[in-house]
């Protein structure tokens, strides 16, 4: 059983740190907040990787707001993107006449937040706008409209507060680099 301890030795660099996460999603739930005053808003989360960042945006919101969830397909259990995106799992509800804010903790080649938004764009949401915790810019392939961002990152292979390899890491609070080694043997 692995535990706490030696989970954090997984890790080498912290990126971003706990402070700095709680920090941050709580201007960008004050700017939600603000921008959709008065407004029916729905948020559709990512699974399974921004259930974390939904989780700890959600209670930062001030206004009335719903929650629904999507499941898709796009990483295998390795690091790299196999390009093939499909839904595992679609929302529950119709989003047609409603105020969508699609929530992701990261977008990296654009291929899976690309094909939810243009997805979801065909199911006449009154408004159809993004929230990334964090962006990979240098690996894009496609242009997806970023309306709130929490963080750019480099290109390395980061995990924690949702972020996996192998299904491993999520719970980790705060955003770091996973060691090379510990990749090779969490495989
Ligand atoms: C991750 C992440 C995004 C996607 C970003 O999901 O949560 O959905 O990859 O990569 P892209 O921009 O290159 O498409 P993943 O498929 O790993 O599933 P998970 O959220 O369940 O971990």
């Amino acid at each position: 059983m692995k535990t706490e301890g030696s989970l954090r030795d997984d890790v080498g660099e912290i990126l971003i740190t706990e402070e700095e996460l709680q920090a941050r999603i709580a201007e960008i739930a004050e700017a939600i907040s603000t921008d959709y005053q008065g407004q029916d808003l729905l948020l559709v989360c990512i699974l399974k990787g921004a259930m974390v960042f939904l989780s700890d945006l959600m209670r930062c919101i001030s206004i009335l707001h719903k929650i629904d969830f999507m499941a898709i397909s796009s990483y295998g259990a390795g690091t790299e993107t196999s390009g093939v995106v499909r839904i595992l799992k679609d929302l529950d509800v119709s989003i047609e006449g409603r105020n969508v804010l699609v929530v992701e903790d990261i977008i990296d080649t654009g291929l899976t937040l690309g094909y939810i938004f243009r997805n979801l764009g065909t199911r006449q949401p009154a408004s159809l706008r993004t929230c990334v915790l964090l962006n990979k810019p240098e690996r894009r392939l496609t242009t997806v409209p970023l309306d709130y961002l929490g963080f750019e990152i480099p290109d390395k292979f980061v995990v924690g507060y949702g972020l996996d390899y192998g299904g491993w890491y999520r719970n980790l609070r705060f955003v770091g680099v996973l060691k090379l080694e510990s990749m090779a043997s969490r495989i």
